[in-house]
Parts: C-alpha cells; structure tokens; sequence
C-alpha cells in the first residue's frame, strides 16, 4: 500500500516533530519526561502552539492534559448539544523511554484535525485532541492518572501518592499552578462524547511479523500493579551462617522467578520490573528488598487467578525463608473490549489505504483507551513497531507507516462523521 501525498508529507511532519519532543527531557541523552515535570510542562507548551497554528482553541486541563478543540464544521439539528469525538495519546513517558509511544498518536491525531480542516470535511461533531499526561504512572506509580480525570473517575487517595523524592502529587500539582480542588473541571460529559480514537505503535511484534502496516485493535489487557516490600535481617556477611539468615534479597529473587513461572504456566503476562534491597552494602545479608510487580491479561479473571497462585508462592517462600512479605496494590485497570462500531470505523480506515484483510489484535500494552472505555466507546489503530521494541531508545516506527496510519485515521473520523446520517450519533 502506498499513503496519499498529504499523508505521506504530514508523517514527515509528525515523525520530525516526535525527534524533536525526545528531545525535551529530564535526562540528558535519554527521553525521560514524567507527569508535572518541568519538561512535561514544556512539551504541553511546545505540542500546545501546534494546536493553536493548526487553529485549535487550547486549553490545559486541572490535572495538566492538554486539550485542543476544533468547533463542528457542519450545522448540525438547531438544539441538539455539541457532541465531541476525542483523539489523541499521551505525552509523558517512562524512563529512557524511545520517541513514539504515545507521543505519535497525540501528533497523528493533530496531524488529523488538520488534514480535516484542509479537506473542507463537513464534521457534524467537534473534534478535541488530547495529549494525556501520565499515562505511564512513572513517577507516581499509578497510571491513567490524565484519562482518568477526564473519564471522571479520579480519586482522591491519588493526591496522597508520593514519588521517589517524597512529593505527593497534590504538592507536584500545585507546584505546576495546578489547583487540586478543581479536578473535577477536568471531567467530560460522557453524554456529548461521540467516542475516543487513539492511534499507537503496537509495543509488540506481532504487526511486523506478520508484515503488516497497521492493525485494528479488538481490546486491551487489564493490568494491576504492586509493590512487594520483603523484610528479613541485616546481618554480617562473612560472620553469618546460611541457616540463620533471613536474606530479604534472596526471597525477593525467588518471588520474581515464581512470577515468571506462574504467567508462563497460565499464558498471563507478569514482570518484576523494579527492584531495590537495604541496607545495600557489599559485606552485609540484605534486611529488606522492595520490588515491582506487573500483572496483565487478556481477562481479568485469568490475570487475578495469576495473581491468586502468586501470593501463595509468596508465602511459601516467606515461611521457607524467615521473612515478612507486605504486598500493596498501587494500580488497577480492568480489561477492555473496543467497541463494534468504534472497530468498524477503524477498519475502514485501516481498508481505505488499501489494506483489503485489515489485521486485528488485542493489545498487551496499556492505553488511555482503558480509562475512556469506562464512559465512551474507543477504539484504536497500531503501527508496526518493528521487533515489537518500545519502552527503549531504539522504540522505531517507519515513517511510511505512519503516512499509512494518518490515512486510515483520516477515513476512520469521516467514516464516524457519516454515521446515522452524521448526527455523529
Ligand atoms: O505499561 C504499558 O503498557 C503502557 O506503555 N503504559
Ligand atoms: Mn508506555
Ligand atoms: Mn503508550
């Protein structure tokens, strides 16, 4: 499949434009950019002047997502309200993170508005790109805290989370001139949402190893997330006899094996992806690690039923080992289905560049989709993420894939702006 020519010179745009957003970060030589961060503040600024010169009316939300909005271009029935079709992805990103996840999708979908508003394309429903912040929970250590807000579902027990500098997130927030009490002005009237679309790179191989360009997601794993802390005793490394340590380390490395093992064995999806010990010293038995743990799942059951087998696993290996093990929930998101009509629009976008067997697959990596899906229909469109690489430096996408993306995108909001008669309804 070959894009169109205005595709094909917006991907240049676009793809120029995420190099250039890398670039806005707290690391020097890496993208590191977390939620309420000087460069997360930034990029909202930068991303926010593209909004205003493609004539977007742009705003930044109570909870620091920045939002730009495009009036329907045709009357729509005299009282009917303004209804709203949202697209977008988010900005911020995890550690050394590479330049696409996320940040292509919020570009594609400004990259989109425009092409509409070249096109002259009568949208009887307005369109609002929003570019999510803490989408990844990197800082925090609870994700979709932007969705969220606009979902409606904040919850209050957020403001207390503390980041690894001891900040709570109401202190970041009002740091960033963010009013706390205002949160609920970030919430959007789910009875004027036409649906959520978001455009993303697969962060698997399954799309470049099946040579295809795009895909039509079909739902997305529901994901928990915890933090382990092991207790057991510091004690002289040399003077210590192996039968009377309680090396908090050691279990901490059984408990990430018996994670492993147990996804394998139940086709969950689990990694340990943190891990610290104290006191931390070369000649002393660790007293106490803290690890992370990553659990998702194409249901909730089977991820909860992993979970069930883990926490046992985590005893045994507490009891085997003389040491306590505290484990607390710090983020859930249940499993999501995109829906039909939001899949159809997808897939005629995916059909329009050509593409007559549009792939469809369930994504493994989490979204913002997850927390609309609770108040609006959503659908999303991958990219072939070649090696499935993400969530690192090397994370590519080709620029003529995502030519092909903005096409598909394009026909994906006409296709909604044709539905029932183009009430959007
Ligand atoms: O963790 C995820 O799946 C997403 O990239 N935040
Ligand atoms: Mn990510
Ligand atoms: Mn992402």
């Amino acid at each position: 499949m070959t894009a169109s020519g205005r595709a094909t010179r917006q991907a240049s745009v676009v793809v120029r434009r995420c190099a250039e957003l890398a670039g806005i970060s707290s690391e020097p030589g890496r993208t590191t950019r977390v939620h309420l961060s000087p460069e997360h503040l930034r990029v909202n600024d930068v991303v926010g002047g593209w909004m205003r010169e493609a004539g977007l009316a742009v705003h930044v939300d109570a909870v620091g997502n920045l939002h730009g909005r495009l009036a329907p271009t045709a009357a729509g029935p005299e009282d009917a309200p303004v209804r709203t079709l949202l697209l977008g992805s988010h900005l911020d990103t995890v550690v050394d993170a590479g330049r696409y996840d996320g940040v292509v999708g919020v570009l594609m979908a400004l990259a989109t508005v425009e092409r509409l508003v070249a096109d002259g394309t009568a949208l009887p429903f307005a369109l609002e790109v929003v570019a999510f912040t803490d989408e990844e929970g990197t800082r925090f250590g609870t994700a979709l805290l932007g969705s969220s807000a606009v979902a409606g579902h904040w919850d209050d027990a957020w403001w207390d989370l503390v980041d690894a500098d001891g900040t709570t997130l109401r202190e970041a927030s009002v740091a960033a001139g963010l009013d706390p009490a205002l949160v609920g002005t970030a919430a959007l009237d789910p009875t004027t949402l036409v649906g959520y679309l978001e455009a993303h790179i697969e962060q698997a191989p399954h799309l470049d190893e099946a040579g295809r360009a795009l895909g039509v997601v079909t739902g997305i794993a529901g994901a928990r997330r915890f933090v382990v802390d092991v207790t057991g005793e510091a004690r002289h490394a040399g003077g210590t006899p192996f039968a009377r340590r309680r090396d908090a380390l050691l279990a901490a490395a059984e408990a990430a094996l018996a994670v492993e093992r147990t996804c394998r064995e139940r086709d969950q999806i689990g990694t340990v992806g943190t891990l610290t010990v104290a006191p931390g010293a070369v000649n002393v038995v660790p007293g106490r690690a803290r690890f992370s743990v990553d659990l998702r799942g194409e249901t909730d059951a089977g991820r909860d039923a992993a979970w069930d087998a883990v926490t046992a696993e985590l005893d045994a290996i507490a009891a085997r080992r003389g040491v306590t093990v505290a484990v607390r929930q710090v983020h859930e998101a249940g499993a999501v289905r995109c829906a039909d009509r939001m899949r159809e629009a997808v897939r005629a976008g995916v059909l329009a560049t050509g593409d007559a067997t549009p792939a469809a697959l369930f994504s493994r990596a989490g979204h913002d989709a997850m927390a609309l899906a609770a108040v609006t229909d959503v659908g999303m469109l991958f990219l072939r993420n070649p090696d499935g690489t993400s969530h690192h430096p090397d994370e590519h996408v080709a620029e003529a894939d995502v030519a092909l993306g903005l096409d598909a995108l394009a026909a994906a909001v006409v296709h909604l702006a044709s539905e029932d008669g183009g009430s959007g309804r």
